[in-house]
């Protein structure tokens, strides 16, 4: 593992976007959590909306590959930011380059993720992470959108969640408040979901359903 970590943190740009990752000590920060879960929970199914160089579902996508169960991360990114993941050849060599080979892009936004064939097929998911455009609403969608789809134990990560604060990530004429924060202090009042919040960096949040006192 330590010698994936080194050769993923090869490229700088796996260093960032607010995950906690760190060179010095091959710490993947918050991926720790990610790839945890997964070899832990043993999903067949992960949903990763949103990434800037592939690390979360490079992360997952690790995971699940060494999982003897195996199974498939659906990325749904519409590649906003720059042309990244414009070349499905590319998208599929860069996740190869890592030898993750279980990652299926999907060039394409939440809201037309939903009407796709792929979207009417899925059931039974394990994980989904929530890490696309960051206003309240879309963070809304993109919950809402897969939360009839989960496992009965599925979970929901959100990304960025720990505090309001602007991004300038589509430019410095687009700067935009990442309001992950309000969706997850409105999952607070609700007594049907079980809310964590890991507030250091960007932070966290996992929500569940919750199954109540037994
Ligand atoms: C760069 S990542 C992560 C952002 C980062 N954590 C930050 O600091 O803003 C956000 C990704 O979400 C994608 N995205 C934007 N709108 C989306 C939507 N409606 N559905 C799915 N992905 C979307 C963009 O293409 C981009 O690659």
């Amino acid at each position: 593992m330590k010698q994936w970590i080194e050769e993923l943190f090869k490229d700088p740009e796996l260093l960032e976007m607010g995950h906690l990752q760190r060179e010095e000590d091959s710490n993947l920060g918050f991926g720790w959590v990610y790839y945890g879960l997964a070899r832990a929970l043993r999903p067949r199914t992960v949903v990763v909306i949103g990434s800037y160089r592939g690390f979360v579902p490079l992360m997952f996508g690790k995971a699940l590959g060494e999982n003897l169960e195996g199974g498939t991360v659906y990325f749904i990114d519409p590649s906003y930011v720059d042309d990244f993941w414009k070349d499905a050849e590319q998208v599929n060599q860069y996740f190869a380059g890592f030898g993750v080979a279980n990652v299926r892009h999907f060039l394409m936004t939440t809201q037309q993720f939903v009407e796709s064939d792929a979207y009417r097929n899925l059931s039974d998911v394990g994980i989904v992470f929530v890490d696309g455009y960051h206003s309240e609403e879309q963070a809304r969608f993109d919950y809402e959108a897969f939360e009839p789809r989960l496992a009965t134990d599925g979970l929901v990560l959100f990304h960025d969640s720990a505090k309001v604060r602007p991004s300038k990530i589509y430019g410095e004429e687009q700067v935009y408040d990442h309001r992950v924060k309000c969706l997850i202090d409105e999952f607070k009042l609700n007594v049907d979901l079980q809310v964590f919040d890991i507030p250091i960096g960007d932070g966290i949040t996992l929500v569940r359903k919750s199954t109540g006192p037994t």
